[in-house]
Protein backbone atom coordinates (compact mmCIF):
# COMPACT_ATOMS: atom_id res chain seq x y z
CA UNK A 1 0.00 0.00 0.00
CA UNK A 2 1.43 3.44 -0.99
CA UNK A 3 1.65 5.57 2.16
CA UNK A 4 1.81 9.78 1.55
CA UNK A 5 4.25 11.77 3.77
CA UNK A 6 2.68 11.98 7.28
CA UNK A 7 6.16 12.48 9.62
CA UNK A 8 7.27 16.00 8.88
CA UNK A 9 10.33 16.96 6.38
CA UNK A 10 12.81 17.86 8.39
CA UNK A 11 14.00 21.95 7.81
CA UNK A 12 17.00 22.42 5.63
CA UNK A 13 19.10 25.54 5.17
CA UNK A 14 19.17 26.40 1.46
CA UNK A 15 22.74 26.96 -0.35
CA UNK A 16 21.11 29.06 -2.93
CA UNK A 17 18.51 31.09 -0.70
CA UNK A 18 18.51 33.74 -3.56
CA UNK A 19 17.45 31.46 -6.63
CA UNK A 20 13.81 30.49 -7.42
CA UNK A 21 12.06 29.67 -11.27
CA UNK A 22 14.29 31.58 -13.76
CA UNK A 23 12.69 33.84 -16.28
CA UNK A 24 13.41 31.46 -18.86
CA UNK A 25 11.15 29.01 -17.59
CA UNK A 26 8.40 31.70 -16.82
CA UNK A 27 8.44 32.76 -20.58
CA UNK A 28 8.63 29.81 -22.20
CA UNK A 29 5.44 29.01 -19.66
CA UNK A 30 4.06 32.04 -20.52
CA UNK A 31 4.47 31.84 -24.51
CA UNK A 32 2.86 28.36 -24.12
CA UNK A 33 -0.29 29.39 -22.22
CA UNK A 34 -0.85 32.60 -24.96
CA UNK A 35 0.25 30.49 -28.01
CA UNK A 36 2.88 33.20 -28.61
CA UNK A 37 6.33 32.60 -30.88
CA UNK A 38 8.83 31.65 -28.47
CA UNK A 39 11.93 33.43 -29.14
CA UNK A 40 13.01 33.56 -25.66
CA UNK A 41 14.40 30.19 -24.79
CA UNK A 42 18.17 29.73 -26.73
CA UNK A 43 17.70 26.78 -27.96
CA UNK A 44 16.58 25.64 -32.03
CA UNK A 45 13.22 25.13 -32.72
CA UNK A 46 14.53 22.54 -35.87
CA UNK A 47 16.48 19.15 -35.59
CA UNK A 48 20.08 18.19 -36.22
CA UNK A 49 21.75 16.35 -39.25
CA UNK A 50 20.11 13.15 -39.57
CA UNK A 51 23.54 11.79 -40.45
CA UNK A 52 24.74 12.66 -36.63
CA UNK A 53 21.63 10.69 -35.58
CA UNK A 54 22.70 7.67 -38.04
CA UNK A 55 26.37 8.04 -35.90
CA UNK A 56 24.97 7.45 -32.35
CA UNK A 57 22.13 5.20 -33.36
CA UNK A 58 25.36 3.11 -35.15
CA UNK A 59 27.53 3.68 -31.71
CA UNK A 60 24.42 1.93 -30.00
CA UNK A 61 23.96 -0.84 -32.29
CA UNK A 62 27.81 -1.61 -32.34
CA UNK A 63 27.43 -1.97 -28.21
CA UNK A 64 29.11 1.01 -27.33
CA UNK A 65 26.96 1.66 -24.11
CA UNK A 66 28.65 0.90 -21.25
CA UNK A 67 30.63 3.69 -19.09
CA UNK A 68 32.80 4.93 -21.05
CA UNK A 69 36.61 6.47 -19.44
CA UNK A 70 36.31 9.08 -16.62
CA UNK A 71 37.58 12.17 -18.94
CA UNK A 72 35.67 10.83 -21.98
CA UNK A 73 35.97 8.44 -25.04
CA UNK A 74 39.36 8.86 -26.70
CA UNK A 75 38.43 9.46 -30.02
CA UNK A 76 36.14 12.80 -29.02
CA UNK A 77 38.87 13.60 -27.02
CA UNK A 78 42.09 13.30 -30.02
CA UNK A 79 38.74 15.50 -31.82
CA UNK A 80 38.44 17.95 -29.89
CA UNK A 81 42.22 18.25 -29.72
CA UNK A 82 43.18 18.38 -33.06
CA UNK A 83 40.43 21.24 -33.96
CA UNK A 84 41.00 23.28 -31.03
CA UNK A 85 44.60 23.27 -33.04
CA UNK A 86 43.55 23.99 -36.43
CA UNK A 87 41.58 26.57 -35.11
CA UNK A 88 43.14 28.74 -32.08
CA UNK A 89 46.96 26.95 -32.78
CA UNK A 90 47.11 25.49 -29.18
CA UNK A 91 47.95 22.02 -29.06
CA UNK A 92 46.22 20.27 -25.64
CA UNK A 93 47.18 16.69 -24.97
CA UNK A 94 44.12 14.49 -25.71
CA UNK A 95 44.87 11.96 -23.01
CA UNK A 96 45.70 14.60 -19.51
CA UNK A 97 44.27 18.33 -20.96
CA UNK A 98 40.82 17.42 -22.67
CA UNK A 99 37.88 16.54 -20.28
CA UNK A 100 34.42 15.98 -22.28
CA UNK A 101 31.56 17.05 -19.81
CA UNK A 102 28.23 17.15 -19.34
CA UNK A 103 27.51 20.05 -21.27
CA UNK A 104 28.91 23.34 -21.11
CA UNK A 105 26.83 24.05 -17.34
CA UNK A 106 28.63 21.27 -15.97
CA UNK A 107 31.99 22.26 -17.14
CA UNK A 108 31.82 25.46 -15.58
CA UNK A 109 30.63 24.16 -12.58
CA UNK A 110 33.22 21.94 -12.05
CA UNK A 111 36.10 24.88 -13.16
CA UNK A 112 34.47 26.98 -10.15
CA UNK A 113 34.72 23.82 -7.64
CA UNK A 114 37.81 23.01 -8.45
CA UNK A 115 39.65 26.00 -7.87
CA UNK A 116 37.56 28.47 -6.05
CA UNK A 117 37.78 28.18 -1.96
CA UNK A 118 35.69 29.63 0.58
CA UNK A 119 36.40 33.50 0.24
CA UNK A 120 38.15 33.63 -2.75
CA UNK A 121 36.76 36.53 -5.43
CA UNK A 122 36.06 35.65 -8.79
CA UNK A 123 35.07 38.21 -11.04
CA UNK A 124 31.91 37.93 -13.29
CA UNK A 125 31.31 40.68 -16.11
CA UNK A 126 27.30 41.38 -15.89
CA UNK A 127 24.78 41.03 -18.31
CA UNK A 128 26.20 37.52 -17.74
CA UNK A 129 24.86 33.25 -18.30
CA UNK A 130 22.84 32.90 -15.25
CA UNK A 131 24.30 30.13 -13.31
CA UNK A 132 27.47 31.55 -12.99
CA UNK A 133 26.70 33.35 -9.65
CA UNK A 134 25.08 30.50 -8.09
CA UNK A 135 28.87 28.22 -9.00
CA UNK A 136 30.69 31.14 -7.38
CA UNK A 137 28.07 30.34 -4.41
CA UNK A 138 28.21 27.30 -4.44
CA UNK A 139 32.04 27.44 -4.29
CA UNK A 140 31.87 29.58 -0.95
CA UNK A 141 33.38 32.30 -3.18
CA UNK A 142 32.78 36.38 -3.55
CA UNK A 143 30.69 37.41 -6.62
CA UNK A 144 32.71 40.37 -7.53
CA UNK A 145 30.50 41.78 -10.48
CA UNK A 146 31.69 44.22 -13.15
CA UNK A 147 29.26 45.96 -15.91
CA UNK A 148 30.45 45.81 -19.31
CA UNK A 149 29.57 49.62 -20.81
CA UNK A 150 26.37 50.20 -20.86
CA UNK A 151 25.47 50.26 -24.74
CA UNK A 152 28.30 48.80 -25.98
CA UNK A 153 28.86 45.88 -23.99
CA UNK A 154 32.58 46.30 -24.58
CA UNK A 155 34.64 45.24 -21.82
CA UNK A 156 35.68 48.46 -19.09
CA UNK A 157 39.54 47.47 -18.63
CA UNK A 158 39.40 50.30 -16.19
CA UNK A 159 36.66 48.65 -14.24
CA UNK A 160 38.22 45.28 -14.26
CA UNK A 161 41.82 46.39 -12.82
CA UNK A 162 39.90 48.39 -10.19
CA UNK A 163 38.01 45.33 -9.33
CA UNK A 164 41.13 42.95 -9.18
CA UNK A 165 42.56 42.18 -5.39
CA UNK A 166 45.15 40.10 -3.82
CA UNK A 167 41.90 37.80 -3.13
CA UNK A 168 40.97 37.44 -7.08
CA UNK A 169 41.04 33.90 -7.73
CA UNK A 170 39.26 33.63 -11.12
CA UNK A 171 37.46 35.32 -13.80
CA UNK A 172 34.57 34.02 -15.79
CA UNK A 173 34.50 35.59 -19.58
CA UNK A 174 31.97 34.89 -21.99
CA UNK A 175 32.61 35.49 -26.06
CA UNK A 176 30.56 35.40 -27.92
CA UNK A 177 28.62 36.79 -25.75
CA UNK A 178 25.17 35.65 -24.27
CA UNK A 179 22.88 38.18 -24.00
CA UNK A 180 24.43 40.69 -25.51
CA UNK A 181 26.23 39.28 -28.78
CA UNK A 182 28.81 40.99 -28.62
CA UNK A 183 32.66 39.49 -29.47
CA UNK A 184 35.33 39.91 -28.25
CA UNK A 185 38.30 41.48 -30.78
CA UNK A 186 41.65 40.13 -30.94
CA UNK A 187 42.67 43.50 -29.36
CA UNK A 188 40.35 43.18 -26.13
CA UNK A 189 41.37 39.81 -25.65
CA UNK A 190 45.44 40.96 -25.94
CA UNK A 191 44.39 43.69 -23.12
CA UNK A 192 42.56 40.80 -21.00
CA UNK A 193 46.09 39.10 -21.28
CA UNK A 194 48.45 41.57 -20.30
CA UNK A 195 45.95 42.69 -17.73
CA UNK A 196 46.19 39.54 -16.00
CA UNK A 197 49.63 38.87 -16.70
CA UNK A 198 50.85 39.94 -13.25
CA UNK A 199 48.78 37.93 -11.74
CA UNK A 200 47.46 34.21 -10.39
CA UNK A 201 44.23 34.96 -11.62
CA UNK A 202 42.32 31.73 -13.24
CA UNK A 203 40.07 32.51 -16.84
CA UNK A 204 37.04 30.14 -17.01
CA UNK A 205 36.20 31.46 -20.62
CA UNK A 206 33.18 30.25 -21.77
CA UNK A 207 32.96 29.75 -25.50
CA UNK A 208 29.77 27.96 -26.31
CA UNK A 209 29.56 30.23 -29.91
CA UNK A 210 32.60 29.75 -30.91
CA UNK A 211 31.41 28.69 -33.84
CA UNK A 212 29.06 31.76 -34.38
CA UNK A 213 31.01 34.73 -35.22
CA UNK A 214 29.64 36.92 -38.42
CA UNK A 215 30.42 39.30 -41.12
CA UNK A 216 34.22 38.00 -41.53
CA UNK A 217 35.26 38.23 -38.21
CA UNK A 218 37.14 35.32 -36.33
CA UNK A 219 36.83 34.13 -32.85
CA UNK A 220 39.19 34.98 -30.55
CA UNK A 221 39.71 31.94 -28.20
CA UNK A 222 41.46 32.00 -25.20
CA UNK A 223 43.08 29.08 -26.19
CA UNK A 224 45.10 31.31 -28.85
CA UNK A 225 46.85 33.40 -26.41
CA UNK A 226 49.22 31.45 -25.15
CA UNK A 227 49.31 33.58 -22.16
CA UNK A 228 45.73 33.01 -21.58
CA UNK A 229 45.55 29.56 -22.57
CA UNK A 230 48.03 28.97 -19.75
CA UNK A 231 45.77 30.22 -16.97
CA UNK A 232 42.49 29.01 -18.61
CA UNK A 233 40.22 26.63 -18.54
CA UNK A 234 38.59 27.10 -22.30
CA UNK A 235 34.72 25.96 -22.08
CA UNK A 236 32.53 24.33 -25.25
CA UNK A 237 29.16 22.89 -26.23
CA UNK A 238 28.50 20.09 -28.90
CA UNK A 239 24.45 21.15 -28.03
CA UNK A 240 25.12 24.59 -29.75
CA UNK A 241 27.34 23.59 -32.18
CA UNK A 242 25.23 20.82 -33.37
CA UNK A 243 21.36 22.16 -32.71
CA UNK A 244 21.27 19.11 -30.08
CA UNK A 245 21.35 21.42 -26.85
CA UNK A 246 19.32 18.03 -25.47
CA UNK A 247 21.82 16.22 -25.63
CA UNK A 248 24.41 18.11 -22.88
CA UNK A 249 27.43 17.02 -24.07
CA UNK A 250 30.40 19.85 -23.71
CA UNK A 251 33.96 19.83 -22.75
CA UNK A 252 36.96 21.73 -21.57
CA UNK A 253 40.51 21.97 -22.54
CA UNK A 254 43.16 23.41 -19.71
CA UNK A 255 46.51 22.78 -19.00
CA UNK A 256 47.37 19.66 -17.55
CA UNK A 257 47.58 20.88 -14.12
CA UNK A 258 44.03 22.76 -14.00
CA UNK A 259 42.77 19.41 -15.61
CA UNK A 260 44.09 17.47 -12.81
CA UNK A 261 42.12 19.52 -10.56
CA UNK A 262 39.30 19.96 -12.90
CA UNK A 263 38.77 15.73 -12.87
CA UNK A 264 39.11 15.41 -9.21
CA UNK A 265 35.90 17.25 -9.00
CA UNK A 266 34.51 15.88 -12.64
CA UNK A 267 34.75 12.18 -11.46
CA UNK A 268 32.51 12.30 -8.23
CA UNK A 269 30.15 14.66 -9.87
CA UNK A 270 29.16 13.06 -12.79
CA UNK A 271 31.92 10.42 -13.33
CA UNK A 272 31.64 10.43 -17.39
CA UNK A 273 29.21 11.11 -19.86
CA UNK A 274 27.44 9.01 -22.24
CA UNK A 275 28.93 6.94 -24.43
CA UNK A 276 27.18 6.52 -27.91
CA UNK A 277 26.45 10.14 -28.09
CA UNK A 278 30.59 10.67 -27.69
CA UNK A 279 31.13 8.24 -30.09
CA UNK A 280 29.14 9.63 -32.64
CA UNK A 281 30.36 13.24 -32.36
CA UNK A 282 33.50 11.84 -32.10
CA UNK A 283 32.72 10.54 -35.96
CA UNK A 284 30.77 13.64 -36.63
CA UNK A 285 33.54 15.65 -36.52
CA UNK A 286 35.75 14.30 -38.59
CA UNK A 287 33.94 16.47 -41.21
CA UNK A 288 35.28 20.21 -39.67
CA UNK A 289 32.62 21.56 -42.34
CA UNK A 290 30.06 20.68 -39.61
CA UNK A 291 31.42 23.59 -37.67
CA UNK A 292 32.85 25.61 -40.07
CA UNK A 293 29.80 26.11 -41.57
CA UNK A 294 27.47 26.91 -39.02
CA UNK A 295 28.40 30.68 -39.04
CA UNK A 296 27.06 31.31 -42.75
CA UNK A 297 24.44 29.32 -41.77
CA UNK A 298 23.19 31.21 -38.89
CA UNK A 299 24.24 34.69 -40.24
CA UNK A 300 21.53 34.28 -42.73
CA UNK A 301 19.23 33.69 -40.59
CA UNK A 302 20.30 36.59 -38.11
CA UNK A 303 20.51 38.81 -41.55
CA UNK A 304 16.27 37.37 -42.52
CA UNK A 305 15.69 38.01 -39.36
CA UNK A 306 17.67 41.66 -38.45
CA UNK A 307 15.60 42.84 -42.04
CA UNK A 308 12.54 42.32 -41.28
CA UNK A 309 13.21 43.59 -37.38
CA UNK A 310 14.31 47.06 -39.07
CA UNK A 311 10.67 46.97 -40.78
CA UNK A 312 9.18 47.52 -37.52
CA UNK A 313 9.88 50.33 -34.32
CA UNK A 314 12.03 48.01 -31.93
CA UNK A 315 15.78 49.73 -32.52
CA UNK A 316 17.88 46.90 -33.68
CA UNK A 317 21.28 46.42 -31.50
CA UNK A 318 24.45 44.64 -33.60
CA UNK A 319 24.59 41.01 -33.29
CA UNK A 320 28.66 40.23 -33.81
CA UNK A 321 28.26 36.24 -32.87
CA UNK A 322 25.95 33.50 -31.11
CA UNK A 323 22.14 33.52 -31.97
CA UNK A 324 20.90 36.33 -30.48
CA UNK A 325 19.33 39.70 -31.06
CA UNK A 326 18.97 42.41 -28.85
CA UNK A 327 16.29 44.96 -29.67
CA UNK A 328 15.30 48.14 -27.83
CA UNK A 329 12.00 49.04 -27.66
CA UNK A 330 12.03 51.97 -25.97
CA UNK A 331 10.23 54.07 -29.32
CA UNK A 332 7.45 51.03 -28.23
CA UNK A 333 6.42 51.08 -24.91
CA UNK A 334 7.95 52.68 -21.29
CA UNK A 335 7.44 49.74 -19.83
CA UNK A 336 10.40 47.85 -17.50
CA UNK A 337 11.93 45.06 -19.23
CA UNK A 338 10.28 42.06 -17.61
CA UNK A 339 6.66 43.84 -17.72
CA UNK A 340 7.40 45.23 -21.64
CA UNK A 341 8.24 41.13 -22.19
CA UNK A 342 5.31 39.71 -20.79
CA UNK A 343 3.60 42.54 -22.26
CA UNK A 344 4.59 41.49 -25.78
CA UNK A 345 4.36 37.33 -25.05
CA UNK A 346 0.27 37.99 -24.30
CA UNK A 347 -0.39 40.78 -26.85
CA UNK A 348 1.81 40.55 -28.96
CA UNK A 349 2.64 37.06 -29.62
CA UNK A 350 6.28 37.15 -29.11
CA UNK A 351 8.12 35.87 -26.17
CA UNK A 352 11.47 37.57 -25.47
CA UNK A 353 13.71 37.80 -22.59
CA UNK A 354 14.53 40.97 -20.72
CA UNK A 355 18.18 42.19 -20.56
CA UNK A 356 17.70 42.89 -16.58
CA UNK A 357 17.50 39.03 -15.92
CA UNK A 358 21.30 38.98 -16.44
CA UNK A 359 21.96 41.49 -13.89
CA UNK A 360 21.91 40.73 -10.29
CA UNK A 361 20.54 44.18 -9.56
CA UNK A 362 18.26 44.15 -12.48
CA UNK A 363 19.27 47.29 -14.25
CA UNK A 364 16.86 48.05 -16.69
CA UNK A 365 17.73 49.26 -20.43
CA UNK A 366 14.95 48.57 -22.50
CA UNK A 367 16.40 46.22 -24.11
CA UNK A 368 15.02 42.51 -24.93
CA UNK A 369 16.89 39.58 -25.89
CA UNK A 370 15.47 37.04 -29.15
CA UNK A 371 16.53 34.34 -30.14
CA UNK A 372 16.95 33.97 -34.19
CA UNK A 373 17.82 29.72 -33.94
CA UNK A 374 14.36 29.04 -35.61
CA UNK A 375 13.20 28.09 -38.49
CA UNK A 376 12.13 30.59 -41.01
CA UNK A 377 8.49 30.06 -40.92
CA UNK A 378 9.34 30.61 -37.17
CA UNK A 379 10.90 34.19 -37.69
CA UNK A 380 8.86 35.37 -40.10
CA UNK A 381 5.48 34.71 -38.07
CA UNK A 382 7.65 36.28 -35.29
CA UNK A 383 8.23 39.16 -37.51
CA UNK A 384 4.54 39.96 -38.70
CA UNK A 385 3.64 39.84 -35.28
CA UNK A 386 6.52 42.78 -34.39
CA UNK A 387 5.51 44.90 -37.37
CA UNK A 388 2.30 45.51 -35.48
CA UNK A 389 3.82 46.94 -33.13
C1 LIG B 1 26.81 31.51 -22.29
C2 LIG B 1 26.34 30.11 -22.07
N1 LIG B 1 27.13 29.25 -21.41
C3 LIG B 1 26.76 27.98 -21.20
C4 LIG B 1 25.56 27.49 -21.67
C5 LIG B 1 25.18 26.07 -21.39
O1 LIG B 1 25.59 25.18 -22.37
P1 LIG B 1 25.18 23.63 -22.28
O2 LIG B 1 23.80 23.49 -22.78
O3 LIG B 1 26.20 22.92 -23.10
O4 LIG B 1 25.28 23.25 -20.83
C6 LIG B 1 24.70 28.35 -22.36
C7 LIG B 1 23.39 27.87 -22.83
O5 LIG B 1 22.48 28.63 -23.10
C8 LIG B 1 25.10 29.69 -22.57
O6 LIG B 1 24.33 30.56 -23.24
Amino acid sequence: MPTTATAPTPPLKSRLPQVGTTIFTLMSALAQQHGAVNLGQGFPDFDCDPALLDLVNAAMREGLNQYPPMTGVAPLRTAVARKVEALYGHRYDADSEVTITAGATQAILTAVLCCVHPGDEVIVLEPCYDSYAPNIELAGGVIVRVPLTPGSFRPDFAAIEAAITPRTRALMLNSPHNPSATVWTAAEMQRLSALLAPTDILLISDEVYEHMVYDGARHVSAASIPALAARSFVVSSFGKTYHVTGWKVGYVVAPEPLTAEFRKVHQFNVFTVNTPMQHGLARYMAEPKHYLELAAFYQRKRDLFRAGLAQTRLRVLPSEGTYFQCVDYSRVSGLREAEFCEWLTKEVGVAAIPLSAFYADGYEQQIARLCFAKRDETLLSALTRLQKL
